[in-house]
């Protein structure tokens, strides 16, 4: 299935992906790969850069080599491997910071979100050893390694973990508050808030 003969909505998409890691013994179609490549592709980039760099990982020898670095492949017999090259990834004018993990983490959301649309399982990874993978993969010195997202048919269906309530997480700003509380300019009078 390819991602535009998907009949899954967005908010099927957001709302069934699930960190997958029990993954049939069969690996994922090449046209499968292709569709996720293709949702990569799409992810926006600080300043439209596009320093992502992905290694598509298949080699039985490679992926046993990788569960030396990390052991969360779950068995997954494709591993996308995402990296960024720091030699070109977009750091803010005003203090340098990087942002090539930002671009490697909306690259690797895409995947995943991609990968439910085609039925597939994903889970994203970041607790690997870097230098492991780095000589398994002989990544350039240039690329930094952001993520491995283990891909397959899913062998488990389950709902997303829990989340926090909304009004956990968000903080509305109805107003200027430090200009009008209590008729104060909280900046001015050099008070700073709690
Ligand atoms: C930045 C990031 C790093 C993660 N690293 C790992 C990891 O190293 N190993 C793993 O099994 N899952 C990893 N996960 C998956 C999270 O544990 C999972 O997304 C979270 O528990 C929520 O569960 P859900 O994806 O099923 O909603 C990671 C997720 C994110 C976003």
């Amino acid at each position: 299935m390819t991602l535009k003969e998907s009949n899954k909505s967005f908010y099927d998409c957001i709302n069934e992906r699930f960190s997958c890691r029990k993954f049939k013994e069969d690996r994922i179609k090449t046209e499968e790969v292709e569709q996720l490549l293709e949702a990569a592709n799409l992810a926006p980039t600080a300043k439209n850069i596009q320093p992502q760099r992905i290694y598509v990982v298949e080699n039985e020898a490679l992926l046993q080599k990788l569960t030396e670095a990390t052991k969360y492949t779950y068995g997954a017999k494709t591993v996308f491997v995402v990296c960024y090259d720091k030699s070109i990834s977009y750091k803010r004018a005003i203090d340098e910071k990087e942002h090539g993990d930002i671009d490697c983490a909306i690259v690797a959301t895409h995947m995943m979100l991609a990968a439910t649309a085609i039925n597939l399982g994903s889970v994203m990874v970041c607790a690997f050893n870097e230098e492991i993978v780095r000589a398994v993969l002989s990544i350039p010195a240039n690329y930094v390694v952001s993520c491995l997202l283990p891909v397959g048919y899913p062998e488990e269906i389950r709902e997303h973990n829990t989340r926090i309530d909304i009004e956990d997480f968000v903080i509305y700003r109805w107003f200027d508050w430090k200009l009008t509380l209590l008729g104060l300019d909280l900046q001015d009078a050099k008070v700073q808030p709690i």
